[in-house]
């Protein structure tokens, strides 16, 4: 949360020597300023076109625009064979580090083309073919990346279901999608251990009627169950492809990705990225917020590749601009804290692109252990997936960054593609815990129910908030929900339909320089350690054991992960009986086996009553004052007030 003190007292301007050599300087507002399109125009032909675009933006089917309308692309192309054939194939690509100390590879972008290629030819033998849907359920190795190049290669859409997820989840995301086909791994490392993968598949596959074939990549070594002509190994197939194949070009607007996300409702949304405007602002984005120099910068981006930061930082951004990067398999705290430490000393990382949660893991650790390593190959420091508190920021400045290297803080969602609102670090006086203001060629306003602009820079100490909309389409931009054409439109587009502006479902204020300070969602989606949750994903969890009646979840803050999961559950009578403790240890294991223990709740209250509004309406509020320990807001509107009584005392 914004604090105004902090916000008055300092803003740390780019050091002079860093905005000698920045990619970006002032004069990209400016030219973004006096012609938008044309601006977008420019940044598309940083990317290779088999076919040339003639129109830059066809809005006329809003709110599903397309970008740079007549264009013909290849996105594996433009991120490997592109670098290769202008003689960077030696750079390296990826300096992958396993879970497992000293398990390393080096992949360079020539071995990352055959790698592709090779896959490509293999996914063609399965017959899968363009506008096909691949799941891909692996942990964060190699094949990860090989795999969704191969898919954008042929113009499959490839969804990444991330490997923390369980078994039903998966399952739901498979059948939503019709996946053909299911990549994924015997297990994976986690925290030391090897545990099962292919397992979760098998159940998932089970209960489909699309997916033809399943494709293991041996990475653990543990026993698998195996299905004879439904299920084949990567080495397989893949190593036994041929390592040339021809690319095609796609049309800008042929569909890349789909990446399943938590919205208001238990169901999670599929949503759609495609081909031209996603890789223009993926590059654009990547090498001016983060300007790289593809020469001599070692970038690393810490996320997952089955959330969207993974694919757009670790997968399109950096490597369409043809640099190295370090992708790391495990856990930070594998085997101990000084992992991250010592990849970046030992790799001489330059680039570090993180969430706010694990600055603040690191926080409570102590500075002793960052002390012991190396760390002066830092330049750059990034923080996205949540508001960053101001006290986070500075230390994440002080102990990683000696006090010299500039923060961007990045804005942006699932939906958004890639980044939107962020300081431009050689330009930008950024202020600790506000992402500043949007990027050169991207508009965002906050504004207040009917749509009126809040005024900028309104002065200190006034803490109004409004919605942050997005109200000029930018070229990243999802391009729908899958199969649910009504959903998007409902979802991103009705709040302020008459203005056709996009509400992102956060809450934002302006700053005394007219700064965006985004206070977090303000709708039903949790922000758990950056990953969004849906209380009502929560809820039908929990409805879904026998012994629960109904039940109410809110997001509570929580100083390590941002919001914790807190529930509140009324048992049915026949399990009100059971022990209290029993009952809740199954509960918080049912919802750990339903979506993944990332969504385990911290606490769950077993109560008589929950509170409702005269029409039925769980009042969330409320209990998210429970959960804090607050003084109750208005209690006017509930049928019945002294269900509090209870509720408190279950605490
Ligand atoms: C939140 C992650 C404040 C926000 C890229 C958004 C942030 C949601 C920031 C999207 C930030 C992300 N400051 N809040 N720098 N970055 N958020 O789809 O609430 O996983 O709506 O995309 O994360 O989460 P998603």
């Amino acid at each position: 949360m914004p604090d105004t003190p902090a916000e008055v007292a300092a803003s740390f301007p780019p050091p002079a020597g860093f905005a000698e050599q920045a990619n970006a300087s002032a004069e990209l507002y400016e030219q973004a300023e006096r012609d938008r399109l044309a601006f977008w125009a420019e940044q598309a032909r940083r990317l290779h076109w088999a076919t040339p675009f003639t129109e830059v933006l066809d809005w006329s089917d809003a709110p599903v625009a397309k970008w740079f309308v007549g264009g013909r692309l290849n996105v594996a192309y433009n991120c490997v064979d592109r670098h290769v054939e202008a003689g960077h194939g030696d750079r390296v690509a990826i300096h992958w580090v396993g879970e497992p100390v000293d398990d390393e590879r080096t992949i360079t972008y020539a071995q990352l083309q055959d790698e592709v290629s090779r896959a490509a030819n293999a996914l063609t033998e399965l017959g899968l073919v363009a506008g096909d849907r691949v799941a891909i359920y692996l942990p964060m190795i190699p094949e990860a990346i090989v795999a969704m190049l191969a898919c954008a290669r042929l113009g499959a859409m490839h969804s990444v279901v991330f490997a923390g997820f369980s078994a039903s989840a998966l399952t739901a995301r498979i059948q939503d999608a019709q996946a053909k086909l299911v990549i994924t791994a015997d297990g994976q490392y986690r925290r030391g251990k090897a545990a099962s993968l292919k397992a979760a598949v098998d159940e998932a596959v089970a209960a489909s009627d699309s997916v033809e074939h399943v494709l293991v990549v041996r990475r653990t070594g543990i026993d698998v169950d195996w299905t004879d002509g439904r299920d084949l190994w990567w080495h397989d197939v893949v190593n036994d492809a041929s390592p040339q194949h021809d690319p095609e070009a796609f049309d800008s607007e042929h569909p890349l990705f789909l990446l399943y996300t938590s919205g208001t409702t238990g169901k999670p949304k599929g949503i759609v990225h495609t081909t031209g405007g996603y890789l223009t602002q993926s590059s654009y984005t990547h090498v001016n917020v983060f300007d790289v120099k593809p020469e001599r910068d070692v970038f690393w981006c810490t996320a997952d590749i089955g959330w969207v930061t993974g694919h757009t930082y670790i997968v399109y951004g950096p490597l369409s601009n043809g640099v190295t990067q370090v992708v790391y398999e495990g856990t930070p705290t594998s085997p101990d804290e000084h992992r991250h430490f010592q990849i970046i000393e030992k790799y001489g990382v330059t680039i570090y692109y993180t969430a706010p949660t694990l600055i603040r893991t690191f926080m409570k650790l102590g500075r002793q252990i960052p002390a012991e390593h190396d760390l002066s190959s830092l330049r750059l420091l990034g923080s996205v997936g949540e508001p960053i508190n101001p006290e986070a920021w500075r230390w994440y400045r002080t102990v990683f960054g000696a006090d010299r290297t500039p923060i961007v803080d990045t804005w942006w969602q699932t939906e958004t593609g890639s980044i939107m609102i962020s300081p431009l670090p050689g330009v930008t006086s950024t202020k600790p815990g506000s992402a500043m203001t949007p990027l050169p060629g991207i508009s965002a306003m906050i504004v207040d129910d009917e749509g009126n602009q809040l005024q900028p820079g309104t002065g200190h100490g006034e803490q109004v908030s409004g919605y942050l909309v997005l109200d000029k389409p930018w070229p990243s931009m999802l391009r729908g929900i899958w199969g649910d054409p009504e959903r998007f439109t409902e979802t991103y587009w009705s709040r302020f339909a008459e203005r056709g502006w996009y509400f992102a479902g956060d809450g934002a204020r302006y700053g005394s320089d007219g700064e965006i300070w985004v206070l977090g969602r303000i709708d039903d989606v949790m922000n758990v350690s950056g990953h969004r949750i849906s209380t009502a994903e929560v809820e039908s969890a929990l409805v879904g054991h026998s012994g629960v009646a109904e039940a109410a979840v809110v997001g509570a803050t929580d100083e390590q992960t941002g919001q914790a999961i807190c529930a509140f559950v009324i048992l049915k009578a026949r399990a009100a009986n059971e022990d209290r403790d029993q009952m809740v240890d199954e509960l918080r294991k049912q919802v750990a086996t339903e979506i993944s223990p990332i969504a385990r709740p911290r606490e769950i209250h077993v109560v008589p009553e929950l509170p409702k509004t005269r029409s039925g309406k769980i009042m969330r509020r409320l209990l998210r004052d429970v959960a804090e320990g607050r003084e109750l807001g208005d209690t006017s509107t509930l049928v019945d007030p002294s269900v509090f009584e209870a509720i408190r005392a279950s605490k």
